[in-house]
């Protein structure tokens, strides 16, 4: 009987190891994730959002202006869109909180815009949402409309602003010039956005569920090393900055490696 009963629980025990790993990477979830305000201020998303709200103006006063400006245009206004998604997401209260489904909408159409038409009629929804702001509704209020953790924008156009961003900090770090601090602090800021919004979008990752939780793992750690980044800038710790630099640059070649050999 004791051996009957060894074999039965061996046997138990053996398909339970070979089924439950697999079960618990089939039913991963995406991470949920820490309380926004622990990984950067606000206040450097909401200004950075203004400064590229004041870019699309620009390359949007005329058609020649625009034609030169395309690219950059489209690559800031996905960025924009997860910007919005982060603000409208923040635990605590932020001059763009109520207005970021009218401007995560607004960047979106922007963003898809394909000529200078198209996109001049997407600058005024943008510009209005903008406006809203804390004087209209209150610096509490919530988002005016839903905004769910989901993807919004193109992952290549946010990979190659975050190749930008990544180029702007690592020359940053050599001189660590104090008029920089500030600028340096929100690009890493949004840095931390992209991750953020990367981990929901799991288009490039294919049906085996080890792969899944890798990348949220993966995307997780982009958002939260470019926060380490941005605290460390912030606290004008050039020894750390640097190092979290290159923390950064590991975990885009880490995940690279794994979705985007080349
Ligand atoms: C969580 C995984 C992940 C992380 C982290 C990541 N990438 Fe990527 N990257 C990808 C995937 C997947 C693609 C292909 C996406 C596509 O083409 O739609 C890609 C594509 C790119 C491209 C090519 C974009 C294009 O369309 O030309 C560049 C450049 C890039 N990444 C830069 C970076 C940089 C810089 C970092 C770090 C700051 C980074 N990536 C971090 C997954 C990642």
């Amino acid at each position: 009987v004791n051996t009957s009963r060894f074999r039965q629980t061996l046997g138990l025990g053996l398909s339970l190891t070979l089924v439950l790993p697999w079960c618990g990477a089939a039913l991963a979830e995406p991470p949920a994730p820490p309380k926004l305000s622990t990984l950067v201020p606000a206040g450097e998303l909401v200004d950075q959002a203004r400064l590229y709200a004041q870019g699309f103006e620009t390359a949007l006063a005329n058609e020649k202006e625009y034609a030169e400006d395309a690219d950059k245009l489209k690559k800031d206004a996905n960025t924009l869109i997860v910007v919005a998604l982060v603000l409208g997401n923040y635990d605590q209260p932020n001059d763009l909180k109520a207005a970021a489904p009218a401007l995560l909408k607004a960047a979106q159409q922007l963003a898809k815009a394909k000529d200078y038409a198209a996109a001049k009629a997407a600058l005024a929804p943008l510009q209005a949402a903008m406006a809203t702001g804390p004087m209209a509704t209150g610096p509490d209020a919530k988002p005016d409309g839903e905004l769910k953790w989901e993807k919004v924008a193109s992952q290549g156009q946010l990979m190659k602003q975050a190749t930008l961003i990544n180029t702007k900090l690592r020359s940053g770090m050599r001189r660590f010039d104090a008029k920089k601090m500030d600028e340096l602090a929100r690009q890493a800021a949004v840095l931390t956005a992209i991750g953020q919004a990367t981990v929901y979008d799991t288009h490039e990752v294919g049906d085996d569920p080890e792969d899944l939780a890798k990348w949220y793992k993966l995307a997780a750690e982009m958002r939260d090393v470019a926060a380490n980044l941005n605290a460390q800038i912030r606290a004008r710790n050039k020894a750390g900055a640097t190092d979290a630099v290159a923390k950064v640059a590991k975990n885009c070649e880490a995940c690279h490696e794994v979705f985007h050999p080349e």
